[in-house]
């Protein structure tokens, strides 16, 4: 299997992302998680953190990270995610506290010890991973690669222009966008066409189990929030998408294209901008998902929460 460091702001699409890696054993070996501000503050990612691992029965590192994006202020998405960013009852307590070490410094140890092998799956704004290349400018010849949920080759979903995650550190997705990591983002131009339908709600109801209850809750919240909004049949499944990517990369259609981010305050701020056609003549720093089989996201997804306690 191949080792990866999950980070995010978990927030309950990066939670039910966690638990498709974690019932994933043949495909990826979970490292560690590292946590980020985003959905809702820092203290309540890393908790949730914790209680996502417990769901999944996993004993594995919890380490967080930065608690406020690299300039601007935080931003967060409480409204979506439920003020403790979980929005279901009964949840478990974490297994474990989480680590001493900073998630920075994890990601940094962890992807020494490992040249050319570790894959980073970051479904968060990607503060950590900035800071880390920042730190240790080895880091992103020596990462196998970055998979991102963020960004869009299209309108945003915080504003017209931006998506969450890059919006929440825009300046942060620069740096990574710069870096020469290889990279493959999964922006809202994908995961906003994976959406947790009532049908698929009562699939992962019918699983019987703790995992598929619990994500039907989260996403029964959260459907609650996409239709008032978005116009949309429930939830879209963001984060899962970046995880599924790892597992099953041939349900998407990818593109080489150059992106870059924008930096100016005002109505653009934190849009992704995507050479989608080559007319800029710059190198592509990115493989962008223009495509993807909602279906086979979901049945996945389906299968191995099925796998879970
Ligand atoms: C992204 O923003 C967050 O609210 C979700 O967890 C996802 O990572 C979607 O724009
Ligand atoms: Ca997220």
């Amino acid at each position: 299997p191949r080792p990866v460091i999950l980070d995010g702001d978990p927030g309950l699409d990066d939670a039910i992302a966690w638990l498709l890696a974690l019932a994933s054993p043949e495909e990826v070996r979970v490292l560690g998680v590292t946590t980020v501000h985003g959905n809702v503050g820092l203290p309540l990612t890393t908790h949730n953190a914790g209680v996502t691992l417990a769901l999944a029965g996993a004993q594995v590192p919890v380490h967080a990270g930065a608690d406020r994006p690299l300039v601007r202020p935080p931003l967060t998405a409480a409204s979506v995610h439920g003020d403790s960013g979980l929005p279901a009852a009964d949840l478990p307590e974490p297994l474990r506290a989480p680590e001493a070490e900073h998630g920075v410094d994890f990601i940094i140890r962890t992807v020494r010890e490992r040249p050319g092998e570790v894959t980073l799956v970051a479904t968060g704004p990607l503060t950590n991973v900035a800071l880390t290349f920042r730190l240790a400018p080895d880091l992103p010849a020596l990462l196998r690669e970055v998979v991102w949920m963020g960004g869009s080759t299209g309108g945003g979903n915080r504003t017209p222009a931006a998506e969450f995650n890059a919006l929440a550190d825009p300046h942060a997705a620069h740096i990574v966008l710069g870096s020469g990591v290889p990279l493959r983002m999964f922006g809202l131009n994908v995961t906003m066409q994976v959406i947790a339908t009532p049908e698929r709600l009562d699939a992962l109801r019918a699983l019987d189990n703790r995992a598929g209850a619990v994500s039907a809750e989260l996403l029964t919240f959260y459907a609650g929030v996409y239709r008032e909004r978005y116009g949309l049949d429930g939830g879209a499944l963001h984060d899962p998408v970046a995880v599924a990517a790892v597992l099953r990369p041939n349900l998407f259609d990818m593109k080489p294209m150059s992106v870059q981010v924008e930096l100016q305050e005002g109505l653009n701020l934190g849009r992704t901008v995507c050479d989608l056609y080559g007319v800029t003549g710059q190198p592509a720093n990115a493989q962008v998902a223009v495509g993807v089989d909602a279906e086979g996201v979901f049945g996945l997804l389906l299968e191995r929460l099925g796998r879970l306690p």
